[in-house]
């Protein structure tokens, strides 16, 4: 197949992240100094509000690295291997490829008083999963639309994230209404128009990937974001997928605009023994494309036709494949799922060699294809950052 697949530690790769468009930004009309970024509708193009600009995106797991720090950068790691029953949980939403109410419910209840370790000598205890929120998202690989059907609910069809945003402004809907205007004296913040640097109760987004070897997640080094300059007010319309009154009809989120100085950061391998936790209140993230998910999206839709024709007892015959070369900057994880796609597309059963042995390609293709689609679960979670002492840190997972 002339893939070049010598796996190899990458440190970073070249990736196009989706930044709001600087003639797409306005004035604000609340009075509070910031700027904002147009509203379009949801089905408008992308490219009329964002514009992809090149950035050099780091795999924090690579050697050498500095360890991640949740109040410092805005997002952390923090590991869930520990908790077997979740691990077990976790395995079946995968398989599934969706989320529904008791497995949310199961998922809180493991959660919930949970407490985790953080850098800088503190820990992280969960102490309320929010009802709005948790949701499971996947996306096919180079944006490929695996199931163009699926309708969005509250907690599934949710496709990954192609603009760079922070959830919620601490300041506008729907917390402001739902906290009746407190939420920036209680939660630790940091916003344009002012911070909360005191209080240990923290909003997060805790973010489990399901498996993510295409599109992964990049979170901003926040200490490295210029917010007078880069952040803007955004406000993101909820009625097509959540059932809210009137003057909840909209989210105050936040969209970026891109500046040289921000640092980007992703892991290439992370699976859900692992988890990020977030600051919801604003911590820029978004996915992105790796180099290379042009060829898997290649191969994934070459074994979906093979796949459809030998189910309807064709004869799926091999295309003639052009060899490529994978960008030398690729994971190896998307390497080695590519050889494998690369390998079954060769390998194809023919007509003389029985029905048992179609089945066994079927299974392996199915699972081929399935290893390049991103899922990921995430959820909102009320929480206290503490001293990583005793009696705070009762209940730590170790
Ligand atoms: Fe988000």
């Amino acid at each position: 197949m002339g893939l070049a697949l010598e796996p190899g530690v990458i440190n970073e790769v070249e990736a196009q992240l989706g930044f709001s468009r600087p003639e797409e930004v306005t004035g604000d009309h609340e009075d509070r100094g910031l700027k904002r970024a147009t509203t379009r509708p949801l089905d408008s193009e992308f490219t009329q509000q964002f514009e992809y600009r090149s950035c050099k995106v780091r795999d924090w797991s690579a050697p050498g690295e500095a360890a991640l720090n949740l109040q410092k950068m805005g997002f952390e790691s923090i590991d869930l291997a520990g908790i077997e029953k979740l691990q077990t949980l976790l395995s079946q939403i995968r398989e599934a490829g969706e989320i529904g109410l008791q497995e949310a419910r199961h998922l809180r209840r493991r959660l919930t008083g949970a407490v985790f370790p953080l850098a800088g000598g503190k820990c992280l205890k969960l102490l309320n999963i929010a009802p709005e929120g948790l949701i499971m998202r996947k996306g096919g690989p180079n944006g490929l639309k695996i199931d163009p059907d699926l309708k969005m609910t509250g907690m599934n069809g949710h496709d990954v994230a192609l603009a760079v945003h922070g959830d919620q402004d601490v300041r506008g809907t729907p917390l402001k209404q739902i906290m009746r205007g407190f939420a920036p004296r209680l939660f630790r913040h940091q916003t344009p128009d002012g911070a909360n640097n005191f209080s240990p109760l923290v909003l997060v987004n805790m973010w489990i990937p399901l498996q993510q070897i295409t599109r992964p997640l990049t979170l901003m080094d926040r200490s490295t974001l210029n917010a007078r300059e880069h952040q803007l007010r955004y406000a993101l319309p909820t009625d097509s997928f959540l059932d809210r009154s009137e003057d909840m009809s909209v989210n105050d989120s936040w969209t970026f605009l891109h500046d040289d100085a921000q640092q980007w950061y992703f892991h290439s391998h992370m699976t859900h023994d692992q988890a990020y936790v977030f600051d919801t209140l604003g911590e820029p993230h978004g996915s992105f494309i790796l180099p290379g998910e042009d060829i898997a999206e290649h191969y994934y839709l070459e074994l979906q036709r093979m796949c459809n024709q030998l189910r309807l007892g064709e004869s799926a015959k091999p295309r003639v494949i052009t060899a490529r070369d994978l960008p030398s900057t690729s994971t190896a994880p998307l390497r080695r799922a590519i050889e494998t796609m690369a390998g079954l597309c060769s390998s194809v059963p023919l007509e003389n060699q029985g029905q048992p042995a179609v089945e066994v390609w079927l299974t392996r293709a199915s699972e081929a294809m399935d290893s390049v689609v991103r899922k990921s679960i995430e959820m909102r979670v009320v929480a206290l950052v503490l001293p990583n002492v005793w009696p705070f840190n009762r209940g730590l997972v170790s």
